[in-house]
């Protein structure tokens, strides 16, 4: 049987630059962190916010950041550290859906984009948006860590019907665990019914949101009959494979 690469798709280990990683020793320690439980490719998916700043800006920083980071693992070869992909993690704007230079955000030269939706009831507006990013700019949407998101949407029926959208589903590791509750057993059910389709860790630090993709991985495969992580890892290659060079 093939063996998929593991992916996280969803981290901030670049340093210094955004609320993630605080240094590059940090980066170093927390890529190393995932090459031991066997993480093969990390996508790195800093914070943009259309607030505060240019897209042209904060690629600048970005690829300042992650030329350093790229540097220090030069230096030091005996370092075993996951491959990075370089993306972000887009906070939904207003007028996102017509963002000429949204594309450079995507992961690496593909179409597909990490979108961060807001953390406040979702309305037709936020459906329309995300909608015409699927069906008009023709972008593959992963919507982050969606389980976050259920607290503010109670009773909200755009948080179910967005998934009738072309969207693809992350859900972070640590949500899987049962000391987030009942909730847990929810997001497990997602991946169970192929409505959840990747796992990220959306690791910032080495402490309260450390890398932890081996837990999520643990518990899913114990929980869920069949082969699921083979589904993730699958449908991740898959996903980054035929989304290439399509910008
Ligand atoms: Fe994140």
């Amino acid at each position: 049987m093939t063996r998929y690469p593991v992916i996280d798709f969803h981290s901030h280990i670049l340093p210094k630059i955004d609320d993630g990683s605080k240094s590059t020793a940090m980066s170093l320690e927390m890529l190393q962190r995932m090459k031991n439980y066997g993480c093969d490719l990390v996508v790195s998916t800093s914070h943009y916010y259309r607030k505060n700043e240019e897209i042209s800006d904060f690629l600048e920083r970005r690829t300042a950041s992650y030329r350093h980071l790229c540097t220090r693992i030069r230096e030091e070869p005996e370092w075993n550290v996951p491959s990075i992909a370089l993306g972000s993690e887009v906070a939904f704007f207003f007028g996102i859906e017509t963002d000429e230079d949204l594309g450079k955000l995507c992961i690496g030269d593909t179409d597909i984009l990490l979108l961060e939706m807001p953390f406040a009831p979702w309305s037709v507006y936020e459906f329309n948006a995300v909608s015409a990013l699927c069906y008009d700019r023709r972008f593959r949407v992963i919507l982050a860590h969606y389980e976050r998101f259920a607290e503010f949407q109670k009773g909200n029926e755009i948080y179910d019907r967005i998934l009738e959208l072309p969207v693809i589903v992350q859900i972070n590791a640590e949500s899987l665990q049962s000391k987030f509750g009942w909730n847990s057993k929810r997001w497990i059910r997602m991946f169970e019914e192929g409505r959840a389709q990747l796992l990220g860790t959306d690791a910032h630090n080495l402490t309260s949101r450390a890398p932890n993709l081996d837990l999520a991985r643990e518990i899913l495969r114990s929980k869920v009959s069949g082969d699921i992580l083979a589904r993730i890892d699958e449908f991740g290659f898959r996903l980054l494979a035929d989304g290439a060079h399509k910008r």
